[in-house]
């Protein structure tokens, strides 16, 4: 029996048309359906947010959602970042900060932090410290990731940065470093 429904789900602007279970996640419909493997699973209950992507501009836990509630929303996720050949002010801070060890953890982290500072691009820092620390990072101490972010805060702030993902990069041609 088949007990698959069709979904369209917009990814990064894109249109993937697929057939899920209603049971099946997000998290599992990105990476299996959809082939976007850069979303990663590890607890799968909620906690590490190793699996955040943006719905509607928010960070959510993709391991967390039905891929059938998606249905209609604006996704984004860490393959969306990079745009036209160059990595987002805030790929390029995380390279430059050394806020990544095994990697497990980072499209989490860049999603989270996409989402935040999209929102909030002056978010202070005792603010910036509360919500990064809602996912896990067993590698860094969280210094490095912290940098990264804040950094990308100031540039934005600054000017030199227009954007935390990829779209029109820089105002200037490199994050200041
Ligand atoms: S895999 Fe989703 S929160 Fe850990
Ligand atoms: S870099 Fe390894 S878990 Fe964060």
């Amino acid at each position: 029996m088949n007990d698959t429904l069709p979904i369209t789900l917009q990814v990064n602007g894109h249109a993937h048309a697929i057939r899920v279970e209603p049971r099946k996640t997000l998290s599992d419909a990105l990476r299996i359906d959809c082939g976007l493997t850069g979303t990663n699973v590890g607890c799968e209950h909620g906690v590490c947010g190793a699996c955040t992507v943006l719905l509607d501009g928010a960070p959510v836990r993709s391991c967390l959602m039905f891929a059938v509630q998606a249905q209609g929303r604006a996704l984004r996720t860490v393959e969306g970042l990079a745009q036209g050949g160059n990595l987002a002010p805030l790929q390029q801070a995380f390279i430059d900060h050394h806020a990544l060890q095994c990697g497990f953890c980072t499209s989490g982290f860049l999603m989270l932090a996409t989402g935040m500072l999209e929102r909030n691009p002056t978010i202070d820092d005792a603010s910036l410290r509360e919500v990064l620390a809602s996912n896990l990072c067993r590698c860094t101490g969280y210094q490095n990731i912290l940098r990264a972010v804040a950094h990308t805060r100031d540039a934005l702030r600054a000017g030199t940065v227009k954007n935390v993902d990829g779209a029109q990069a820089t105002a200037t041609s490199q994050v200041s470093r």
